[in-house]
């Protein structure tokens, strides 16, 4: 018999975040759309649910580690096992190192690794335990060396930090739980603009792929179009 799995998306409302929810839903597993705002992420998952899917919408602020934590509680009461992490709600501020402003400097690094950051410690411990995880980490060729971390410099930065961090936990994991890293490729969001090569839902597909890899499959790797590429 197949388990079915639930996956918890970050930034779930739009955008790439949105889309991999769908994703998820249509392919079997029950979904958790997390959004900053609450209202956010019932008026996102409602209009999931309508289309026949289960999706359920909790708010989760990145930004805020007790509201991580708040939210994983909630899900623990009501008995909903984490099993698929997909950390994907992300801010981009424009800016080199020396001109960016210190309140966005830190808006980027607390929400795009920290945030990372608070949700592993909040669901990877019990997929351990459980013996099953999926971790996605959502970066971007902005964030990696071998493409000169060729973005605005608090964006850039967050990512290689968050490179950093999907290297240093799937070091500390077997291979029941995979942490892995990926970039979407140019996507027509409200990050990407409206120039950008892809839509959403092909955004989502190697972020899917990462949720759903099979026993056996990489970890603590990144990837783009369901390839390897270099950190
Ligand atoms: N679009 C691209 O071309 C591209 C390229 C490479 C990588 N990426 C990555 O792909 C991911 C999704 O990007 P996107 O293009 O879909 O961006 P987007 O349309 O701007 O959506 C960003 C999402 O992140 C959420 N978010 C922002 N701050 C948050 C916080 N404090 N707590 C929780 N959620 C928060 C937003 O929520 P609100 O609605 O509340 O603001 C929104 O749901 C990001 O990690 C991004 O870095 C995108």
């Amino acid at each position: 018999m197949k388990i079915r799995r639930t996956a918890l998306v970050t930034g779930g409302n739009r955008g790439i975040g949105r889309a991999v929810c769908e994703r998820l839903a249509r392919e079997g597993l029950a979904v958790v759309l997390t959004a900053r705002r609450a209202a956010d992420a019932a008026a996102a998952a409602s209009e999931l649910a309508a289309a026949g899917l289960e999706v359920r919408g909790e708010a989760l602020d990145l930004a805020d580690e007790r509201s991580v934590s708040n939210c994983a509680g909630r899900l623990r009461s009501a008995g909903i096992d984490v099993d698929v992490l997909v950390n994907n709600g992300a801010v981009l501020f424009q800016g080199d190192v020396l001109s960016s402003s210190s309140k966005e400097f830190r808006a980027a690094l607390d929400i795009n690794l920290l945030g990372a950051l608070w949700t592993c410690r909040a669901f990877v411990p019990a997929m351990v335990e459980r013996g099953y995880g999926r971790v996605v980490n959502v970066s971007s060729g902005w964030g990696a060396f071998a493409e000169g971390l060729d973005g605005p410099a608090s964006y850039s930065i967050s990512k290689a930090g968050l490179n950093a961090l999907t290297v240093s936990l799937a070091r500390s994991l077997s291979g029941d739980v995979m942490v892995n890293a990926c970039c979407p490729g140019w996507v027509r969001t409200r990050m990407g603009g409206a120039d950008a090569d892809r839509s959403p839902e092909e955004g989502a597909d190697t972020i899917v792929w990462l949720a759903t890899l099979p026993a056996g499959g990489p970890n603590g790797g990144f990837f783009r179009d369901r390839a390897p590429t270099e950190w």
